[in-house]
């Protein structure tokens, strides 16, 4: 048996967890810096870390109290170290090294697109191999998940993460970030339909790529008279319509890729029982519907974790931290960032 404490500080999130192998996620607590970076149209790092140094001790007291453990029934302490924004990173592994140091408590660093990958394992018993695409405003990759931490890259973004195509494009339109949300509820409002049909990239290889989509969509509003590209200004702020016709055409289009890049690696896995998708992008209610159906006619099952697991948190953090230390793979004190 052992209870792992999570610590996820690799963005705009302070997240905390405890998680008990036996009895399941105990507590995640996190704080989320939306509201700071909102009118940036984006996450400022100097803003982020700062956030992230007063945030820290409350959040992981807040996770501990709501588990009902003191630090000293903890067993190890696990950290998110990569990949992330360095000073945001920094203020989670050193907490970390301080309590493990302080409390003679054993560590672990975390690769935070592995905890992605097996985040659908935080609620659902899924039979291995399993596929997992992980979509996200930082990544965008597909994995085949053999058993616990071990898993295949087959596949990821080239240049841009389908969640950053979401929030471009929003802020293109003047919406504030994240875009996904707000997208999906434009294109709602025009029931999914697919108006303008933006480029998919189709090739017979899993990588993705999400730039180029982000510049067809600009040079089709600037043909729109939409958008001037000196001033960086949307131009149609009270065109309503055409915010709904954009949005909904490029959910659309970057679900079609999800399932062109999914049939490929179903085909290179005939293996496979099972599709689970997790990050803040399988939050959109459009694309698990999509998803759930195309699993349906290959008869596989479809995973995704509780919106609140699918964005940035520490359960994960620990879920994965709690594999490693039954594993004994253990970090120490020279646990860096980015290594
Ligand atoms: O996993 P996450 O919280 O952070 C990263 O590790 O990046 O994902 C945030 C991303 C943002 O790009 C956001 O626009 C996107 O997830 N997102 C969505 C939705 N909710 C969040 N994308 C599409 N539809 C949504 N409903
Ligand atoms: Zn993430």
């Amino acid at each position: 048996m052992a209870k792992i404490l999570g610590i996820e500080t690799s963005c705009d999130e302070t997240a905390a967890s405890v998680y008990d192998d036996k009895k399941g996620i105990l507590s995640s607590t996190i704080f989320s810096q939306i509201d700071h970076h909102k009118y940036f149209g984006g996450v400022i790092p100097e803003i982020a870390s700062r956030s992230q140094l007063e945030k820290i001790n409350p959040i992981i007291k807040e996770a501990l109290e709501q588990a009902k453990v003191l630090l000293d029934d903890i067993d190890a302490i696990a950290v998110t170290n990569k990949p992330g924004l360095p000073g945001s990173l920094l203020v989670g592994v050193c907490f970390a090294k301080s309590i493990a140091w302080a409390k003679n408590k054993k560590i672990i660093g975390i690769n935070h697109l592995e905890a992605h990958a097996f985040s659908a394992l935080l609620e659902n018993d899924i039979e291995f191999p399993f596929i997992c695409l992980t979509a996200s405003g930082g990544h965008t990759s597909i994995y085949l998940i053999k058993g616990l931490g071990q898993y295949e890259l087959l596949g990821q973004t080239l240049d841009d993460a389908s969640g950053e195509a979401f929030d471009k494009v929003a802020k293109m339109m003047n919406c504030p970030y994240p875009g996904g949300p707000i997208i999906e509820k434009l294109a709602a409002e025009v029931d999914f339909k697919d108006f303008f049909h933006y480029p998919r990239n189709k090739g017979k290889k899993l990588d993705f790529s999400f730039s180029g989509l982000k510049t067809a969509v600009l040079y089709d509003l600037v043909k729109k008279d939409a958008y001037d590209m000196h001033e960086k200004k949307f131009l149609k702020e009270k065109d309503v319509r055409l915010q709904q016709e954009v949005a909904s055409s490029l959910l659309v289009c970057i679900t079609d890729i999800f399932k062109q890049k999914l049939e490929l690696a179903c085909k290179k896995h005939p293996e496979i029982k099972a599709i689970a998708m997790a990050g803040g992008v399988a939050c959109n209610k459009y694309i698990k519907n999509q998803l759930t159906t195309f699993c349906k006619k290959r008869s596989l099952q479809f995973f995704t974790p509780s919106p609140k697991y699918c964005t940035d948190n520490a359960a994960m953090i620990a879920f994965v931290g709690a594999y490693k230390f039954h594993k004994g793979e253990f970090s120490d004190m020279y646990l860096d960032i980015l290594e």
